[in-house]
């Protein structure tokens, strides 16, 4: 058959084409689970650094890994802020159970100021312990949305369940540079130190536009907004107000003040 026939052009195409498809698939099959892995692996790191145990972007994939082996991990049923420990390899998935409707409520508008329509019942946190057992930390899944995106993060409280020990961003879709900053360490050292509630156990944290005056008594509860970036710090002020207020982990956090964990 010379070079120039159609069938051998059609008939060559197509293997062609059949080889690359299935190439293709093998190739997505076979990296899934490393993306997974290293998925995992990141937001290992994130929590670990946002709990100031290793240092952002440090570490091996294996001291990453025992470090993490080192926390503690527990269910919270967020209407009565109960908990139970479960193990860190337990299958439980919030982001699952958010869209499972009898796992889940829907927000009314009015409830709904991170703007994530549903809220799972039971949430997910880690706990970090001093070496003497005694609670060092909480690790509580965040999420809301920005100017783009649904952001999901993670928020450190301290043992008295009410200062922070840092704040993390494992996905984000926000403008590089802009509202992308979120996940900058050098912003995300603003956090530690801040409080969330005031003296009346109301919700106080918020970010403000410019600089926080630490003169000032309410610059215990505020965080400088990035700049050039109001919409997506407006949807952090919102997510983390939601998810330590009474339809987040309000009740969870009166409970460990008053009985630890
Ligand atoms: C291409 C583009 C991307 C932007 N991305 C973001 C963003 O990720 N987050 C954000 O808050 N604002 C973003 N903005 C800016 C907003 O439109 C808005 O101007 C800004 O939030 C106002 O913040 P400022 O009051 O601090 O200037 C973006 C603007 C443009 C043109």
């Amino acid at each position: 058959m010379s070079n120039e026939s159609t069938v051998k052009t059609v008939v060559v195409a197509t293997v062609l084409s059949v080889v690359c498809s299935i190439a293709l698939a093998a190739a997505v099959t076979l990296l899934k689970p490393i993306q997974t892995e290293n998925r995992e692996l990141e937001k290992q790191r994130k929590i670990l650094a946002a709990a100031s145990i290793l240092e952002e972007g440090k570490g091996s994939k294996a001291e990453v890994n025992k470090l993490f082996a080192g926390l503690e991990r527990y269910i919270v049923t967020i209407d009565t802020g109960d908990f139970r420990k479960v193990e860190l390899s337990d299958s439980f998935d919030m982001r699952k159970a958010t869209k499972d409707s009898a796992r889940s409520i829907k927000l009314t508008g009015e409830q709904d100021i991170a703007n994530i329509k549903r809220r799972a019942n039971e949430a997910d946190v880690y706990v970090v312990r001093n070496p003497d057992g005694k609670l060092d930390k909480l690790v509580l899944p965040v999420s809301g949305y920005g100017l783009w995106s649904t952001m999901y993060g993670y928020l450190v409280v301290n043992s008295d369940g009410n200062t922070i020990g840092g704040i993390t961003f494992t996905e984000q879709g926000e403008t590089p540079g802009l509202g992308g900053e979120v996940d900058n360490p050098k912003w995300k050292a603003l956090w530690p130190g801040k409080k969330i509630y005031d003296a009346d156990q109301k919700v106080a944290i918020h970010l403000i536009k410019g600089s926080v005056d630490p003169s000032r008594p309410e610059a215990v509860h505020q965080v400088d907004a990035l700049s050039g970036a109001t919409l997506t710090s407006n949807g952090v002020t919102h997510l983390v107000q939601f998810w330590t207020g009474e339809l987040g982990f309000q009740k969870f956090l009166g409970k460990i003040r008053e009985g630890g964990i």
